[in-house]
């Protein structure tokens, strides 16, 4: 009977016959598919393995730390990783239009990630946390036109490695299980998807740092709230988004004049459809009061109430 036990073990005798004592290179973006291959990999080949975690500025709070901690701190993978939030803030300014900043985050995570590739010596192999569904996805012509999905994997054409996509065979779930039998922490297993250009798109229109901090700090507390009552494994995604609208409030004696935050949550098999999550009022109202509260130039929450579709999961 197959197992996850055996699996690792054929792939780790797998990846040792492949690779031999020559050295292989891993993009970390920070979700799961990457860090489990991280893990797998250096299960097997130890100090061979270098990865490479770009941190773009368009992560959530807490999250390059996170990866961090565990990935280099429990499980000693070595990582190089480049804070280029300076050099995706600046390419993206005043860029407003969806598809184009997908593109820019896009190749300039290429850019980086080749700058850094090319100060290593000697590497032969480039790992990848290819699933079975983005097999399939890249295999037809019809895998989202709609929106141009990024992801760490798309690396150029031109680099001369050798690929190896552990999880070539492993559909989502699968991957998730490989790594709670690696030992990885659940709250890593566990993350909810979270797309390659991160809060780029989360903050619609143009990408300021202010903008990225309220839907970073909204987003935290809608994360910690959602666990709270006990939803987290529920719903399938769930985040906040800023819809670059300025709406009047009072708060105190005052009239304000600030930000409304949208909040999207939403259950689903694959993305592919979704539904909105009923989140029970009370919940909302939690989150709705912290959120005015702890976060600077906010008055106002909104909640989205369409499936997908014909809305789409993320707003941009
Ligand atoms: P949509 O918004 O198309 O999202 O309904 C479906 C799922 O895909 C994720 N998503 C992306 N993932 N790069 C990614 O890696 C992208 O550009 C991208 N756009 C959307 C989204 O978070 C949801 O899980």
């Amino acid at each position: 009977n197959w197992s996850m036990n055996d699996f690792i073990d054929l792939q780790i005798e797998q990846i040792r016959q492949t690779v031999g004592d020559k050295r292989v290179l891993l993009g970390l973006s920070g979700g799961v598919d990457s860090s489990v291959v991280g893990v797998l990999l250096h299960k097997a080949i130890g100090n061979q393995l270098t990865s490479i975690f770009v941190d773009h500025g368009l992560l959530r709070k807490g999250e390059a730390e996170q990866v961090m901690a565990s990935l280099e701190g429990k499980f000693g993978l070595n990582i190089v990783k480049v804070d280029a939030q300076d050099r995706f803030l600046k390419k993206l300014a005043g860029v407003t239009e969806p598809e184009k900043k997908r593109k820019i985050i896009g190749n300039e995570f290429i850019q980086v990630f080749n700058d850094e590739a090319q100060k290593l010596d000697g590497i032969d192999f480039l790992a990848q946390g290819t699933l079975y569904t983005d097999v399939i996805e890249s295999g037809t012509d019809t895998a989202q036109t709609i929106k141009s999905h990024h992801n760490v994997g798309g690396l150029p054409k031109d680099m001369h490695f050798q690929l190896i996509e552990p999880l070539r065979s492993l559909f989502k779930d699968e991957a998730r299980d490989l790594g709670e039998k690696l030992g990885m922490p659940s709250d890593l297993v566990w993350r909810q998807p979270f797309p390659g250009p991160g809060l780029g798109i989360r903050v619609l229109g143009e990408i300021t740092p202010e903008k990225l901090q309220i839907v970073r700090d909204s987003d935290l507390i809608l994360r910690e709230e959602i666990k709270k009552a006990g939803l987290d494994r529920d719903i399938w995604q769930y985040f906040t988004v800023l819809p670059n609208i300025k709406s009047v409030g009072v708060m105190g004696d005052g009239r304000t004049y600030d930000y409304a935050v949208g909040i999207r949550a939403v259950t689903s098999i694959d993305g592919m459809t979704a539904d909105f999550a009923h989140i029970p009022w009370d919940v909302l109202q939690d989150i709705s009061v912290r959120i005015v509260n702890e976060v600077k130039h906010v008055n106002r929450i909104l909640y989205d109430v369409t499936s997908k579709p014909p809305s789409t999961i993320e707003w941009e």
